[in-house]
């Protein structure tokens, strides 16, 4: 990490939070790591996140410099170096790295893990051909980050992100006091099918005008996809049936998706010409 530059008070407040959730989860160092998602050709076109590798394997990102935004215990980043490409990762847990370490030496997968903000980066100028970014830009400082994301990418580089996404109508329900102190409480343990929810005090799911933040620094988008449109809002995922309709509902109503998805995948080239200063000068949705 920088020593030179602190962590803001919300880095740090991930961070505490981070280290946490990562002592609890040393299981993960027991079981062996499922490549499926990476390596299958039997595709679920029902799950964001096996969607996102319908798409970067369609992209040839073989032997391609990627960059793992916010990796975490270092999923994406095993299943892409798995898949064979020279992967980088980072995050700021030195626990959530530390777990990620160990799993990529268990399987032999050559992984530069670091840890720093996603608002700094350490890297070089034009190195990657393709940034992912999974349930971590709703973390952090999305303008900075974004600015730091075009920066190390190389022109035309490939940016895919896969997060919780909710339309700033969609979210007014949300947080009604109907839904907020009647219906929420009541639902919450079956939503999280009796887990505790993982949620920090900083996040907040993406809005619209995060996302047009976003796609600002890139090309036309070339995937925009919707998910969840009654799972993990009033349904779990525990429900293979219901996940299936849940997408297929979301697809038919495809012209209106963006009011009413809760999960949002978009992939494209980045644009490097984006004016960073306008990026920067966007205002994010109101935290
Ligand atoms: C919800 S987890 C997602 C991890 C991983 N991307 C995945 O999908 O499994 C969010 C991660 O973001 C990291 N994080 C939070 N704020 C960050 C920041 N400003 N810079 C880098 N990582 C951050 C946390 O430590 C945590 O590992």
């Amino acid at each position: 990490m920088n020593d030179l530059e602190p962590l803001t008070d919300r880095q740090r407040r991930e961070l505490e939070y981070h280290r946490e959730h990562a002592k609890q989860r040393s299981a993960l160092l027991d079981k062996p790591v499922n490549f499926n998602i990476a390596l299958n050709n039997n595709r679920r076109w029902w799950n964001a996140h096996w969607a996102m590798y319908t798409y970067l394997r369609n992209k040839d990102i073989k032997g391609k410099n990627v960059l793992v935004v916010g990796c975490g215990f270092g999923d994406d980043a095993l299943y892409l170096a798995k898949y064979g490409a020279h992967v980088k990762a980072f995050d700021l847990s030195p626990e959530s790295l530390a777990i990620a370490r160990t799993l990529a030496e268990k399987e032999n997968l050559a992984i530069e893990f670091k840890e720093m903000p996603a608002e700094k980066l350490e890297y070089e100028n034009n190195y990657f051909d393709f940034v992912v970014a999974r349930d971590i830009l709703h973390h952090v400082d999305i303008p900075k980050s974004i600015n730091e994301i075009l920066r190390v990418s190389k022109p035309g580089a490939i940016f895919c992100f896969n997060e919780v996404y909710s339309h700033s109508i969609t979210n007014r329900i949300r947080y009604s006091d109907f839904v907020d102190k009647w219906l929420y409480p009541k639902m919450v343990n079956f939503v999280y099918g009796g887990n505790k929810p993982y949620i920090t005090e900083d996040e907040r799911k993406l809005s619209e005008q995060d996302i047009k933040i976003i796609t600002a620094s890139m090309a036309k988008p070339e995937i925009e996809k919707y998910f969840n449109l009654f799972i993990g809002r009033l349904i779990s995922d525990n429900y293979l049936f219901l996940v299936k309709l849940d997408r297929l509902l979301l697809y038919l109503l495809s012209p209106v998706a963006k009011f009413l998805g809760a999960r949002i995948l978009i992939a494209g080239p980045l644009n490097k010409t984006a004016q960073t200063s306008e990026i920067l000068e966007t205002p994010t949705s109101p935290t």
